[in-house]
């Protein structure tokens, strides 16, 4: 398994390109199973991820053609199976996608269930409630969903916990329903409003997107459409921090800060400062960081998926911060290895109590997940000598050439192939 080593302690500075968002990518991707022809998609990040999904609507009987500037096509008109087979379920939660689609479309859906995850327990339990509301009847057999419906039909459902996937999976399964569905307490992540924006491309009525209540007015089919997907907010937060972290100035291009205000928001209050010129939005990094809490909530609160890696800059904090984690149970994995960086974190519960050391020192350290590993790395980069992180695939999966961004920025950082 590669690794990557970091030597630590150099400002950041210059440019980054944002790739297409991951967590918009795999929804859209899975919409399009809801209509026959070619669907071309543009701004796919080149992630693991993402070709686990083409793997899975491959698997289904999808067709693809490869295009110019990170496009895809993908065409629907001859699924064969319906069914997301462990195999691939177990490598990316995110199959569940397909679930929605399927029934909607073709009546019926075989899905293996997600288990855990290294973050929580992630259960599906409100998508399949949904799809039991619009008809369906849900059977879970041999660690499998079977989902049948000869038509689904529209619903009102209100959801106990916004649910970014959940969300995302009853209103696909909802533009191909008879009749009107509304979503309540719905997710207003910026990933489910691109999906929706793709869905009423394709011919959609989607009302209340971005808000509470979703409206979906179901339609007898959807049109095949171009796309390109939005800029992932994630990604570009993270490199925020790397210019926070390492007191450096990077310029993300063509990016102006939408849909992280929050962020923005803790982030200046760390002693970031930002300016927006016609070339992107330049991040300012501080002399030294100030101390910062919060909590992480459903959007537009502070993303869970941006705690560790915000966790590795306040590790950094001239005083004490505390952070809550409010959206998965045991998203704290990156604290142990942060610790053997030298950071001084305390958890108790749901709650980490960060006193600020004044510099971290490079490890070996190994990652958990996604956005822990992205939290290493940044820790790496601002630590004094040599970090070396192992489990490299929890980033690939998630963050676009992350080495070929960082390099030009000045960073030290290589892949170590084994
Ligand atoms: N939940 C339930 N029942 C359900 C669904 C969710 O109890 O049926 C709970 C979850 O256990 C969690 C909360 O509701 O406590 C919110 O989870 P949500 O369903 O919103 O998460 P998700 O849809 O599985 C997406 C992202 C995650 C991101 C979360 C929260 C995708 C593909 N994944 O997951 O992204 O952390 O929303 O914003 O969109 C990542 O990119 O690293 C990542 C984990």
């Amino acid at each position: 398994m590669d690794k990557i080593r970091i030597q630590g302690g150099i400002p950041l500075k210059g440019k980054v390109v944002l790739s297409g968002a991951k967590n918009a990518a795999l929804p859209i991707m899975s919409a399009a199973l809801l209509t026959d022809g070619w669907v071309t998609l543009s701004n796919l990040p080149a992630l693991r991820d993402i070709q686990t999904e083409k793997k899975l609507l491959s698997f289904l009987g999808a067709s693809f053609e490869e295009g110019p500037e990170a496009s895809l096509r993908i065409n629907s008109s001859k699924i064969q199976r319906m069914e997301a087979p462990y195999d691939l379920v177990k490598t990316m939660r995110a199959s569940i996608l397909v679930l929605g689609p399927l029934v909607a479309r073709f009546g019926r859906a075989r899905v293996s269930l997600p288990g855990g995850c290294a973050i929580g327990a992630r259960p599906i339990n409100l998508h399949l409630k949904g799809l039991e509301l619009m008809g369906a009847r849900i059977d879970l057999k041999h660690g499998y969903v079977e989902a049948k419906a000869r038509q689904l039909q529209g619903a009102e459902i209100v959801f106990d916990i916004p649910t970014v996937t959940g969300t995302e999976n009853l209103m696909m399964a909802a533009c191909l329903a008879k009749g009107k569905t509304i979503i309540g307490n719905a997710a207003k992540e910026p990933e489910v409003v691109d999906l929706a924006n793709f869905l009423t491309a394709m011919g959609a009525k989607i009302e209340g997107v971005g808000t509470d209540i979703i409206t979906i007015h179901g339609v007898s089919h959807l049109h095949p459409t171009p796309y390109r997907i939005m800029a992932d907010r994630i990604e570009a937060a993270t490199y925020m921090t790397a210019a926070g972290i390492t007191g450096g100035e990077i310029t993300l291009v063509n990016y102006d800060g939408s849909c992280l205000e929050t962020v923005m928001g803790k982030l200046r209050e760390a002693g970031l400062e930002f300016s927006q010129k016609k070339t992107g939005l330049t991040v300012h990094g501080p002399q030294k960081i100030k101390s910062v809490s919060l909590t992480t909530r459903p959007y537009p609160g502070f993303p869970t998926d941006m705690q560790a890696q915000f966790m590795a800059l306040i590790s950094l904090g001239q005083d004490t911060s505390l952070i809550k984690e409010t959206i998965f149970e045991n998203r704290f994995m990156h604290v142990s290895e942060l610790r053997r960086m030298g950071a001084d974190i305390q958890v108790s519960g749901n709650q980490a109590v960060i006193k600020g050391v004044s510099r971290l020192l490079g490890a070996p350290v190994m990652a958990t997940d996604l956005r822990a590993s992205a939290s290493l790395v940044l820790a790496g980069l601002a630590a004094d000598g040599t970090t070396e992180i192992s489990r490299v695939y929890h980033l690939d999966r998630g963050y676009e050439g992350l080495e070929k961004k960082l390099l030009p920025l000045g960073a030290r950082i290589e892949r170590i192939k084994e």
